[in-house]
C-alpha cells in the first residue's frame, strides 16, 4: 500500500520510521517531512490547505492511506475532503476534531455525557469573563477557545494574573481563537497523558505517557510544546487506566457517535489525577509531540495495520496493539532562544555517534544547508532511548545527548525526574 504522511516534526519522523518498517508499506510519501523523515520516505511539497491538490496527489499516486500528523489540517476538514473522494484517512472529521479545536465544545460535551472535568463557564465578552473569575476565585484557569499553538491557556494563581489573561484574550492576541474563552475551576493533582485509538465505535487503549511542558529543569520557566516525555507513565496504574477508559473515553466516544459526529483516529487526553479521581483536562485529536516518539519506540505491532484498520472502521477485527514492557524516554534538544525566538542555522553533528549508543534520534526542526544538517525550528531533535526502568532509559538518552555536537542547542537535564525519584525511593 502507498501511504501519505502529513507533517514535518519529530512526531512525523517517529510515525514515518515506524510506518516504513511495515511489510504492508510500499511507497511512503511525506509532505513536507524533514531530513530525518527523508531517510525513510519520499518528501514532497504539498499545500495541505489546498484540499484539491492533496486529492490530486492521492489519485495520481494510488495512495491507500493518508496519515495526518498535526491538528490544523484536521480542524480544517482535510479528512472530510479526502473521505468524500473515497480515500482512507487516519484522523477525525472536522466535526469530531472540535474536541481539540474548541475547548468550549469539549466542556459542553463533557457536561452532556457526565464526564468528570473541571467546572467551567463559556464566555464571549470581557465583562462575562470577569464575572466568571469573580465566581470561581483564584487560582483559576483561563483558556482561549480555539487552537492557539499551545499558548492559549493561563493557570492564574492570583486574581490580577487572571484579569490580565482575560484582557489579553479579548484584546485579540489569539485572533479568532480568542473570540471565545473558557474560565475553569483549578484542579490540583499530577498530570498524565493517555492515548486510545477508536474508529468511532470500537475503542482500543494505546499507551500512557508523561511530558514536561516547562522549558527549565525542575519544571521552571515558560511553557513549551514539550521538552521531553516518557512512556508508560506508571502514575497511571492499570486501575486508573480502567477508570479513565470507563468514565472519560467510552462516554466521549459514545456521545460523539450518538450525536452523529463519530470520532475516528487517536484520542489524546490530558488527565489530572485529583483526590476525587481522574478528571479530563483536555482532548487532542492527534498523537502528542514528543509523546508519539516514545510510544513508537515501544510499539511492537504493525503501525500500518493499526492505523489502516482505524481509518476503515475495522479496529474490532484486528489484534490490539502490543508494546514492549520497557520504558522509552525522549529528551528534546531545542535551539537557544526557544520558546521565544529560536536561533536558526546552528550546525548539528554527531547524530551517528548518538545512535551508536543505541538511542534513536528523531528530527523535529532540522534542515539541510549546503548538504550539512542545521537547526531550523524551536524543537530540533528528540533523543530517544529505551531501558528496563525510567532511570535506565534516562541514563541512555543522556549518554546519546552527550554524544551530539549541537553548540547552539540546549536541553533539560531532568526528563523523567518524578519517576526517577520514585524508583530511587523504592530501591529499584
Ligand atoms: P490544556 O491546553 O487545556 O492542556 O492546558 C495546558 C495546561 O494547563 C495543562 O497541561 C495543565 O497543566 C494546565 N491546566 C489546564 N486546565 C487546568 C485546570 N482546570 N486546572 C489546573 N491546571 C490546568
Ligand atoms: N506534547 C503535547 C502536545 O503534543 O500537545
Amino acid at each position: 500500500m502507498n501511504i501519505l504522511l502529513l507533517g514535518s516534526g519529530g512526531r512525523e519522523h517517529a510515525l514515518a520510521w515506524k510506518l516504513a518498517q511495515s511489510p504492508l508499506c510500499e511507497t511512503l510519501w511525506a509532505a513536507p517531512g524533514n531530513p530525518g523523515v527523508a531517510e525513510v520516505a519520499s518528501c514532497i511539497d504539498l499545500d495541505v490547505t489546498d484540499h484539491a491538490a492533496v486529492i490530486a496527489f492521492c489519485e495520481a499516486n494510488v495512495v491507500g492511506l493518508v496519515v495526518v500528523g498535526p491538528e490544523a489540517p484536521l480542524v480544517d476538514g482535510l479528512s472530510d475532503s479526502l473521505r468524500g473522494q473515497g480515500f482512507s484517512v487516519f484522523g477525525p472529521s472536522q466535526a469530531a476534531a472540535q474536541l481539540e479545536g474548541s475547548k468550549g465544545f469539549t466542556k459542553d460535551l463533557c457536561e452532556r455525557a457526565g464526564i468528570p472535568t473541571a467546572g467551567y463557564d463559556r464566555v464571549s465578552t470581557e465583562a462575562d469573563a470577569l464575572a466568571a473569575l469573580a465566581k470561581f476565585g483564584a487560582p483559576v484557569v483561563i483558556k482561549a477557545d480555539g487552537l492557539a499553538a499551545g499558548k492559549g491557556v493561563t493557570v492564574a494563581m492570583t486574581m490580577a494574573e487572571a484579569e490580565e489573561a482575560v484582557r489579553e484574550i479579548f484584546s485579540g492576541r489569539f485572533g479568532e481563537a480568542g473570540a471565545e474563552a473558557v474560565i475553569e475551576e483549578f484542579m490540583e493533582g499530577e498530570e498524565a497523558s493517555f492515548f486510545a485509538l477508536t474508529d468511532g465505535s470500537t475503542i482500543v487503549p494505546f499507551a500512557s505517557a508523561q511530558d514536561h511542558k516547562r522549558v527549565g529543569d525542575g519544571d521552571t520557566g515558560p511553557n513549551t510544546g514539550g521538552m521531553g516525555a516518557y512512556s508508560p507513565a506508571p502514575v497511571l496504574t492499570p486501575a486508573l487506566e480502567a477508570e479513565v477508559l470507563e468514565r472519560i473515553i467510552a462516554p466521549t466516544v459514545r456521545q460523539m457517535e450518538n450525536e452523529g459526529t463519530p470520532y475516528s483516529g487517536v484520542l489524546f487526553l490530558g488527565v489530572m489525577l485529583t483526590g476525587e479521581g481522574p478528571k479530563l483536562i483536555e482532548y487532542n485529536c492527534r498523537f502528542g509531540d514528543p509523546e508519539c516518539q516514545v510510544m513508537m519506540l515501544r510499539l511492537e505491532s504493525d503501525l500500518v495495520e493499526l492505523l489502516h484498520a482505524c481509518a476503515d472502521n475495522r479496529l474490532a477485527a484486528i489484534a490490539p496493539p502490543r508494546f514492549s514492557n520497557d520504558t522509552a524516554l525522549t529528551v528534546v534538544m531545542a535551539a537557544n532562544g526557544y520558546p521565544g525566538t529560536p536561533e536558526k542555522g546552528g550546525a548539528i553533528r554527531g547524530i551517528e555517534a548518538a545512535e551508536d549508543t543505541g538511542a534513536k534520534v528523531f528530527h523535529a526542526g532540522t534542515a539541510l544547508k549546503d548538504n550539512a544538517l542545521v537547526a531550523s525550528g524551536g524543537r530540533v531533535l528528540n533523543v530517544t532511548a529505551r531501558g528496563a526502568s525510567v532511570t535506565e532509559a534516562q541514563a541512555k538518552a543522556y549518554a546519546a545527548v552527550d554524544a551530539l555536537d549541537f553548540p547552539t542547542g540546549f536541553c533539560r537535564r531532568d526528563i523523567g525526574w518524578r519517576e526517577v525519584a520514585r524508583e530511587k525511593a523504592h530501591g529499584q
